[in-house]
């Protein structure tokens, strides 16, 4: 059985990886590994936590040691990684951990591959999960194509950035096979409430005010997460060593415009009256350094691996507002005790 390794799985996008993986693939043993932070939950992967072919293992990747001992015991043929500090506003208030979980994380990942492979490379594959964050900010018009020149502007796409031109280093200085995807912004079940689209359906819900940072007209690109999930299935599988894939929705929307939709949605769902929730808008204080525009070119992964995404906008919507109202339990369990308190220091205090 082929060992792959997945760190961050039980995140919001690893969550969905990890399923995949177990569910299509039972000849790959599928090791999540996971610190568990405040964004990791295991109650996001219930339904395959009982397979043959799964297993979890807690552990930092910043401990570099562990991580050499997990590649020593389990054999492990192939990695893809999406452990990180994933949220901007976090990386404002406290860029440490994403120093240290984003770049000396991945670098400890990177030495570990390279010490247990160093006999044997062509069969491995290190695969490294970025984001469009990197390539900087747009302007009105234009999009960030895989030779974008990098201009990450926050705390958290440097760190970001970092970890992508160390995985680079070690492909060309040590012949590491590694792989690189940069994904535009996801949205789908179980993201932690601390992102736009959850945080948004869950004060809805509760009629709490919705915080729209600034004017509410930077604009995002949004992507369905399983349909991240399978464009990362097919360049583990189908893609070139040294490469990098831009993945993304050509679904750009303001801040604004998306949680009118969102609004709208939920009056419907919530059985209220049209322009009920929409009320709930509140213009807070900007972001520090907030990017403006974010556009994906997708255009190499659809022609060289056939990628492209499944579902409009408007649909994968709809889907995700379903699952968070049908799973209130889930969202509960996470809106209580820490979150609370980084609630009130982001948004109350400000
Ligand atoms: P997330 O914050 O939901 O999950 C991150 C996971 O990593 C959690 O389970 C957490 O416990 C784990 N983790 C954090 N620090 C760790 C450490 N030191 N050791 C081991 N595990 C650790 O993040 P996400 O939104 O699922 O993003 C996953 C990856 O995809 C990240 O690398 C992110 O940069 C990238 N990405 C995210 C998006 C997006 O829209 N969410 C878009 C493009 C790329
Ligand atoms: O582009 C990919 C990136 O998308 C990923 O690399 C990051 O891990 C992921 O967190 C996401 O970053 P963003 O900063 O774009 O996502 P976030 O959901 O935090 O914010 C989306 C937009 O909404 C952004 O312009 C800021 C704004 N916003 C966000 C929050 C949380 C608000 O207006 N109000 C809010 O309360």
């Amino acid at each position: 059985m082929k060992t792959i390794l997945i760190t961050g799985g039980a995140g919001f996008i690893g969550s969905h990886v990890v399923r995949r993986f177990v569910k299509k693939y039972p000849q790959y043993k599928i090791l999540n590994l996971d610190k568990l932070t405040y964004a990791g939950n295991l109650a996001n992967l219930r339904d395959i936590e009982n397979e043959p072919n799964y297993g979890f293992i807690k552990a930092d990747i910043v401990d570099a040691e562990r991580m050499n001992q997990i590649f020593r015991e389990n054999n492990v043929e192939s990695v893809i990684h999406l452990a990180a500090e994933s949220h901007v506003d976090r990386s404002i208030s406290n860029p440490m951990e994403f120093i240290f979980t984003n770049i000396i994380g991945t670098v400890n990942l990177l030495n570990a591959a390279r010490i247990a492979w160093q006999d044997k490379m062509e069969d491995k594959r290190f695969y490294h999960i970025s984001t469009d964050e990197v390539y900087g900010s747009l302007g009105e018009t234009g999009t960030f194509l895989e030779t974008t020149a990098y201009d990450p502007r926050s705390p958290y796409s440097a760190s970001k950035a970092s970890s992508d031109h160390l995985v680079r280093a070690y492909f060309h200085t040590y012949k590491l096979p590694v792989v690189i995807s940069n994904c535009s912004n996801n949205y789908g079940p179980f993201q932690f409430p601390e992102k736009l689209i959850p945080l948004s359906i869950n004060n809805i819900r509760n009629n709490k005010p919705i915080p729209i940072y600034g004017k509410g007209e930077n604009i995002r690109d949004w992507l369905f997460v399983e349909d991240h999930a399978n464009a990362i299935d097919l360049i583990f599988h189908e893609g070139k060593n040294g490469e990098t894939y831009n993945i993304g929705g050509n679904n750009e929307w303001t801040n604004i415009s998306l949680i009118l939709l969102l609004c709208k949605i939920m009056d419907r769902k919530l059985g209220r009256a049209d322009g009920t929730s929409e009320k709930l808008i509140t213009y807070v204080k900007d972001r520090a350094g907030h990017d403006l525009r974010y556009a994906i070119d997708s255009t190499k992964i659809q022609h060289e691996l056939g990628w492209k995404p499944s579902l409009q906008f408007e649909e994968g919507l709809d889907k995700t507002v379903d699952w968070y109202l049908e799973n209130e339990e889930w969202m509960n369990n996470i809106t209580s005790g820490d979150y609370q308190k980084y609630y009130e220091n982001q948004y109350v205090k400000r």
